[in-house]
């Protein structure tokens, strides 16, 4: 989806929109896909009510956004050849750190996992950027393409060797990249949340450097604050 509006408050990828919705009292918060300063672009997934109202907004239709959350990605830290991990939902915040990863001068490696060959989406738009760096991943081994036929887990799929590494997935990704990752790196938590913007603490957590709030103090932590619950 893409929407036009003011975006100056949007300044790092990673952040995220909280979207208000007819009848919904809490927004739904959304990662940046992309952003050109006059339009910012959202890939979601429908999973349930409030997702599914979002899709059915008529094109032109006025949207109340909260833009410009979050701390999003330190794109400083990236070295000369970072790598992104994504799965599934949490792949869309990575393009836009792809973007400026790449115009900062930085060769990307990207390896993204999904269930299944229909899950799959914005390969053409990682391979402008990052062209043949780009490894898709599928548990059921269902897609193939220039990157070849890759079976299984994102983990099972790094390069040897990169500088950094930049992640958001659904959390049993995020603690397998965790174990599988041998850099230091940032992992991007998409915890349910309340207000979405630190007033409500609802997406409390504790981490090495003591309580966040997910969204506020986040969703983007360093792989050294973070404490997995059990
Ligand atoms: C910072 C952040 C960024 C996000 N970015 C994206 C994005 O770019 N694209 C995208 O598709 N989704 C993203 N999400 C997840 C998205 O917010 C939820 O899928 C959405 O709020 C669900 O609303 P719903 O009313 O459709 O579903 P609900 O009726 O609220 O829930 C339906 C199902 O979805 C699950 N669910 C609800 N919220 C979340 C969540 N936060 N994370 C994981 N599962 C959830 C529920 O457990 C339930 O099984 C992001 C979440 C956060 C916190
Ligand atoms: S959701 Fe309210 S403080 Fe984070």
């Amino acid at each position: 989806m893409r929407l036009e509006g003011d975006t100056e408050a949007i300044t790092a990828p990673g952040q995220f929109v909280n979207i208000k919705l007819d009848g919904f009292y809490l927004r739904r918060p959304i990662s940046v896909f992309d952003c050109d300063g006059k339009t910012l672009s959202i890939i979601y997934k429908v999973v349930g009510r409030g997702t599914d109202a979002l899709s059915k907004t008529e094109p032109g239709k006025e949207l109340d956004l909260l833009t410009g959350l979050g701390n999003g990605y330190d794109i400083g830290a990236a070295g000369k050849r970072p790598l992104l991990i994504g799965g599934g939902v949490g792949v869309p915040p990575l393009y836009w750190l792809c973007k400026k990863l790449a115009a900062q001068g930085a060769m990307p490696q990207v390896v993204l996992g999904f269930n299944s060959a229909k899950d799959v989406f914005a390969v053409a738009e990682f391979r402008a950027v990052a062209g043949p760096d780009v490894k898709i991943v599928t548990v059921d081994g269902s897609y193939s393409d220039i990157g070849g036929c890759n079976k299984g887990f994102v983990t099972d799929f790094l390069p040897a060797s990169y500088t950094y590494f930049y992640t958001c997935g659904p959390e049993p990704m995020l603690r397998a990249v965790y174990k599988a990752t041998s850099t230091e790196g940032e992992f991007s938590f998409e915890e349910r949340m309340g207000c979405g913007f630190g007033a409500c603490m609802g997406c409390s957590c504790k981490t090495v450097t003591g309580y966040k709030r997910i969204c506020k103090d986040g969703p983007v932590l360093k792989k050294e604050e973070i404490l997995w619950k059990n």
